[in-house]
């Protein structure tokens, strides 16, 4: 590692660094790695920076993907002849389950997660490459991804002369996907790496028009779909899109006729197009913090062709999510990878696919709408909404007409005949009063034999089919308990 390398991702915090390097040491005195990863835009580009990282390191490897970290997945892996399995993006809320393995030394466990670490049954120690920014006192929920993570230990492994700052690109996609931005930018750690990104041409950052589509959308989708600011007359209103567009005076249509997206158009245009949109929201009574949210930090990708979905870091984490969430890690990967052609083709068949599920799934949300308790609220969607995207549609359902804002939102999936998944989502403003989904789900889950956690702001759990109303009941009281 060349000293001008870092002030790095390890940022304010060098014990971070320390203990990648200390990770990164254990890897290179392995024969080979076994890499096990999350299946999520987080999992995906964590595994895409290690599996990088260890080739150019030279230290073979193979990869796999789970949905979930369970007793059963550590038995499979343990299982495998692998000496050394470096875990990324997950691993921490399961060393109770790790432990016990490495401890019994079948095999070495290296840790690159941002999740909240289980608690360690008595006479069990710490496992010694344990790589989490919770540990040094960064927030894994907003400050370092399970990506950011993976790519402080890729810059660790840099072998002599080596550059992993290139990958900085896909930590910002991770962080991004796990959403850890608050104004579209990031802060902490992740801001270190997108430093170290923008150093060397990999990232690109901006202020810019936070709508998401900003590459690939249609100007009226671009518009009608702007979900996160609602402007009444223009989002959800297909028809009053184009109106607001067309008295813009502006020739927003190509040579074909068709319609332009936000990338084609000149920062002049930009400009009356936003000038246009604040008059509206002004108008329309948005309130003026809404109004300031319609801007903010905005990360491009300046490697990626223009009018893709992989030049904008907020649309290439759908595209991944879109991959992995429907048991095509390998293609998500690939993509990460470098794969733009057959890769990249099957991506985007995915993405529309998960496209119109997320859609489906969100109108039956609204349409059923909530169940309030004391303290939470809560949908079951069965087999309506599939056990994968159950927590983004929760997400995206949040706020929206009809389901409160205010209050920590359960979502309901069923997963197999015996077991039914658990999304929760909670907002910025309930951690700050005390909130932690993380520890709710944990509890909740084991009081009716499941497991789970996540993070204070976002968990999930896995519990028995049949068990829905005693854990609702323990994650209520859990939860008044907590905000009181
Ligand atoms: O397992 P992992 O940490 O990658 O998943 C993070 C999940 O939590 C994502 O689905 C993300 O959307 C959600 N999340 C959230 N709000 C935050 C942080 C994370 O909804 N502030
Ligand atoms: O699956 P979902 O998007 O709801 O996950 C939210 C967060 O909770 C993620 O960070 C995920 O890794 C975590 N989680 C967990 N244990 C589970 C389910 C989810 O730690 N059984
Ligand atoms: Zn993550």
């Amino acid at each position: 590692m060349s000293a001008d390398t870092t002030p790095d991702a390890a940022g304010p915090v060098p014990e971070l660094r320390a203990r990648a390097v200390a990770c990164a040491e254990r890897l290179r005195d392995a024969e080979r790695v076994l890499l096990a990863s999350h299946i999520d835009a987080d999992g995906l580009t964590s595994a895409a920076i290690a599996s990088t990282a260890l080739e150019r390191a030279e230290i073979p490897f193979e990869t796999v993907f789970a949905k979930q970290l369970d007793e059963r997945e550590v038995e499979r892996i343990a299982a495998t002849d692998y000496e050394t399995v470096l875990f990324t993006d997950f691993g921490s809320g399961q060393l109770d389950v790790i432990a016990p393995y490495a401890a019994a030394g079948e095999f070495t466990p290296v840790v690159a997660d941002h999740h909240r670490p289980a608690e360690l049954p008595d006479g069990l120690d710490e496992p010694e490459h344990h790589l989490n920014p919770l540990l040094f006192g960064l927030d894994g929920a907003s400050e370092l991804s399970g990506a950011g993570a993976s790519y402080t230990l890729a810059r660790a492994l840099e072998p002599p002369g080596g550059d992993n700052r290139d990958l900085a690109a896909l930590a910002v996609v991770g962080a991004i996907g796990d959403m850890q931005g608050a104004d579209g930018g990031l802060s902490g750690a992740n801001q270190g790496i997108v430093e170290e990104g923008v150093a060397v041409g990999a990232v690109e950052e901006a202020t810019d028009l936070l709508v998401y589509g900003r590459q690939t959308r249609p100007l009226p989708k671009f518009l009608e779909y702007a979900s996160d600011v609602r402007i009444p007359g223009i989002t959800n209103d297909a028809n009053g899109a184009i109106e607001f567009l067309a008295e813009l005076d502006l020739d927003l249509r190509d040579d074909d006729g068709e319609w332009r997206r936000w990338v084609d158009l000149t920062m002049d245009e930009r400009q009356t197009l936003v000038s246009g949109l604040l008059r509206r929201a002004i108008a329309s009574g948005v309130p003026a913090d809404r109004i300031e949210a319609l801007v903010g930090t905005t990360y491009t990708l300046p490697g990626e062709e223009r009018g893709t979905e992989l030049r904008d870091v907020s649309e290439f984490s759908t595209l991944l999510n879109a991959t992995a969430r429907y048991e095509r890690a390998d293609v998500g990967l690939a993509v990460c990878l470098g794969d733009r052609a057959e890769a990249l083709d099957r991506a985007r068949a995915l993405l529309r696919n998960h496209r119109r599920n997320l859609s489906e799934g969100l109108q039956w949300v609204k349409r059923e709408g909530t169940t309030v308790e004391d303290n939470v609220q809560w949908f079951d969607a069965g087999t309506r909404i599939r056990e994968t995207i159950v927590g983004i549609v929760a997400g995206m359902a949040v706020g929206a007409a009809g389901i409160r804002g205010d209050v920590p939102i359960l979502a309901f999936a069923e997963k197999s005949d015996e077991e039914v998944k658990v999304s929760a989502r909670g907002s910025h403003a309930l951690v700050r009063q005390g909130l932690d989904l993380s520890g709710v789900m944990r509890e909740a889950s084991r009081a009716v034999g499941g497991d789970g956690g996540g993070h204070d702001v976002a968990a999930g759990a896995t519990i028995p089919t049949g068990s829905r109303a005693e854990f609702v009941a323990e994650a209520d009281r859990i939860v008044g308990e907590q905000l009181s």
